[in-house]
């Protein structure tokens, strides 16, 4: 039986890229590569491994770093600083910027190098979300132009699930498409050939603990969404995991409605642009679904801060569009914010 791996595929997308150098076959290499360094990580973890656990260091986000996110963030930027295929490496685990000044080539990479930190521990779904820009600005200084570029400007964008199975879906512009890893053969093959997301799903995916520090539209909308009536198919079904890689990955595949909106606690939203929504905006935009905070699509966003964050709704095109209407249709109404003011 013939199969595609995933270096065939990416090498042929790049075949069909007029002026195309093979820079980006190598800078697609080295996160395939890492990305199997973690995955064997990750399903060894605990077998004579102390990889579980935490490193006792807070991340520019305040939270605690896992050993897991420390030793994927090290990998990545080994593996890709050394490919002479970027100039600088942005991640969730760097306060600042690296820039490559050794042998720099004319791609930015920035990653979650662990997304679902929480579900480390406990066997649940974890994974690495990555983006890909070009630089901008002229020169080899990398500015401010370079790394916080608008999310339309990817050049490619991808993510990496380490589950019960592990699985590598990417877009370079063209088509989004899935690879499984063989674990016998550490090869990734081409299980999922340019996946559309359904139109409309049956299900969403949001943190409902937080309820209570939900503004009305919000409360309004889950609560709509919980509502019986057959000819709008509700209720929806609730699925959370917990890890975006995870939830996101199940809503492309069986469409739905993730949301992470702001709350009291962040009011300006949990998410990253950089390292999460403006990724999976891309990739989810690639597939024929939608990506906004509520009421602006990510990819026209521009980042002011390499660590901004943003709320999300993601997922199919009607059911991201239902949640706008309905969040705009309590703000005229005079409700938003009103836990703000009050
Ligand atoms: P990370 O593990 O990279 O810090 O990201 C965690 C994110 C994301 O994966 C998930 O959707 C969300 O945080 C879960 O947050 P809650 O625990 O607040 O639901
Ligand atoms: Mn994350
Ligand atoms: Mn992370």
């Amino acid at each position: 039986m013939e199969q595609t791996t995933l270096v065939q595929h990416i090498r042929q997308q790049e075949n069909n890229t007029p002026g195309a150098t093979g820079e980006f076959t190598n800078l697609m290499n080295e996160i395939m590569v890492a990305s199997k360094i973690i995955s064997l990580e990750v399903n060894s973890a605990g077998i004579g491994e102390d990889i579980f656990g935490l490193t006792g260091k807070i991340n520019i986000q305040g939270e605690e770093v896992k050993k897991l996110d420390e030793f994927s963030d090290i990998t990545f930027t080994k593996l890709i600083g050394q490919s002479g295929t970027v100039c600088a490496i942005t991640s969730e685990e760097k306060d600042e910027p690296l820039i490559i000044e050794d042998n720099p080539g004319k791609y930015i990479f920035m990653m979650d190098p662990l997304d679902g930190s929480s579900n480390i521990d406990v066997n649940v779904n974890i994974g690495t979300i990555f983006s890909i820009y070009k630089k901008k600005s002229p020169g080899s200084e990398v500015t401010d132009e370079d790394l916080l570029q608008k999310g339309d400007q990817q050049v490619a964008a991808g993510y990496i699930v380490y589950g019960s199975s592990t699985i590598f879906v990417y877009t370079s512009g063209e088509g989004v498409h899935g690879f499984t890893l063989d674990p016998a053969l550490g090869e990734f093959f081409l299980s999922h050939p340019d996946i559309i997301i359904p139109s409309q799903g049956s299900t969403y995916s949001v943190n409902e603990g937080n309820w209570a520090a939900w503004d009305e539209p919000q409360k309004d909308l889950v609560a709509y969404l919980k509502e019986e009536d057959d000819s709008t198919g509700r209720p929806y079904k609730l699925r959370y995991i917990g890890s975006l890689v995870a939830d996101f990955h199940r809503t492309l595949l069986k469409g739905g409605l993730f949301m992470y909106p702001r709350d009291r606690k962040s009011p300006k939203g949990k998410l990253r642009f950089s390292f999460e929504a403006a990724p999976l905006a891309f990739i989810v935009e690639k597939a024929g679904g939608n990506a906004t905070t509520g009421n602006e699509r990510i990819l026209d966003i521009t980042p002011t801060g390499i660590h901004d964050r943003l709320p999300l709704f993601i997922g199919s095109k009607n059911d991201v569009e239902m949640a706008e209407t309905r969040l705009a249709a309590k703000v005229k109404k005079g409700s938003w914010f009103q836990w703000l003011s009050g």
